[in-house]
């Protein structure tokens, strides 16, 4: 359900466009929003969107691939006994957000979203000012306590109970030298059997050349992005039991119809898996 103010905002622009945001320099939240046909990004954004898809052409297919692994993500999460999700690295608003696919299900299920993005979190807001049950942190995955303490983190969720932490497309901005396994290790400690983990990540396992090209253009954004293997991304899952079927390209995860695969997964350009915790 979309609410009146944030119909509103699409139409008259400067209410989504908070104040003191970096407009020259493209940000992975507008990249990815202009990648899904979105007006939430700036000309600065869509130049360098131009040059990614220029050199590699699927990464709009691979936005859309990253979408719709969420849905069938949370929908398999909730099947599993969730009801209650950590979405950090959440994005702008989209079609299909985690609350609306969870909710569909069970209304009373509640979601937390976290950005570091100011123009996510200022969407966010206005997407979900209405909504009692999901709330928008601002906040840096980086920095657990800030996430997990957050009054809103608190308010909604009950760490006592097994929680959906999804993961989305946000690791690959998370260089080694930050220490992501080590992070990771902070929000699995917070969370209750039976929770699941969701993560996806670009990957050049099978294109290599197009995904240095697109690690280049990446390095001159606010998020310089470090695609990685197959062995490296599997290892994000320390602590949780991966569930079938495992480490897939994005499309071969759980499909809908078997068509939905076709015939060169790999073009996908990232992983998807569901870890549970390990207990
Ligand atoms: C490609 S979008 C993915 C959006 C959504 N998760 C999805 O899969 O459709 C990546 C998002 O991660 C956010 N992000 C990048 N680094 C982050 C960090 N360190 N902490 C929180 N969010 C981050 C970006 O601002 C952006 O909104």
């Amino acid at each position: 359900m979309i609410n009146s103010r944030y119909a509103a905002s699409m139409v008259n622009r400067d209410h989504w466009i908070p104040r003191n945001i970096d407009l020259v320099t493209p940000s992975s939240a507008r990249l990815y929003d202009y990648y899904l046909g979105g007006s939430n990004n700036f000309a600065a954004d869509r130049e360098l969107a131009r040059k990614v898809l220029a050199v590699a052409p699927q990464i709009r297919a691979t936005a859309l691939a990253n979408r719709a692994f969420l849905r069938r993500a949370v929908r398999y999460l909730v099947a599993a006994g969730i009801r209650q999700f950590l979405d950090i690295g959440a994005g702008i608003p989209t079609v299909g957000n985690t609350h609306q696919i969870a909710q569909q299900l069970d209304p009373d299920i509640r979601v937390v979203y976290v950005d570091n993005e100011p123009v996510a979190v200022a969407h966010s807001e206005l997407l979900l000012s209405d909504e009692p049950n999901a709330e928008i942190v601002e906040a840096d995955f980086r920095d657990p306590a800030g996430v997990l303490d957050a009054r809103e983190t608190r308010a909604l969720l009950d760490f006592d109970q097994p929680i959906g932490l999804l993961l989305c497309a946000v690791l690959h901005y998370v260089p080694d030298a930050d220490r992501p396994a080590e992070i990771l290790a902070s929000y699995r400690e917070a969370l209750a059997p039976g929770s699941h983990v969701a993560i996806t990540h670009i990957t050049g396992d099978d294109q290599p050349d197009a995904l240095r090209e697109v690690a280049e253009l990446y390095a001159t954004s606010q998020n310089p992005g470090q695609p990685r293997s197959r062995d490296e991304f599997t290892a994000l899952f320390a602590g949780f039991e991966v569930v079938e079927p495992g480490v897939v390209y994005l499309d071969q995860w759980r499909p809908e119809r078997p068509e939905d695969v076709g015939e060169h997964p790999e073009r996908s350009l990232a992983y998807g898996a569901v870890g549970r915790l390990v207990s």
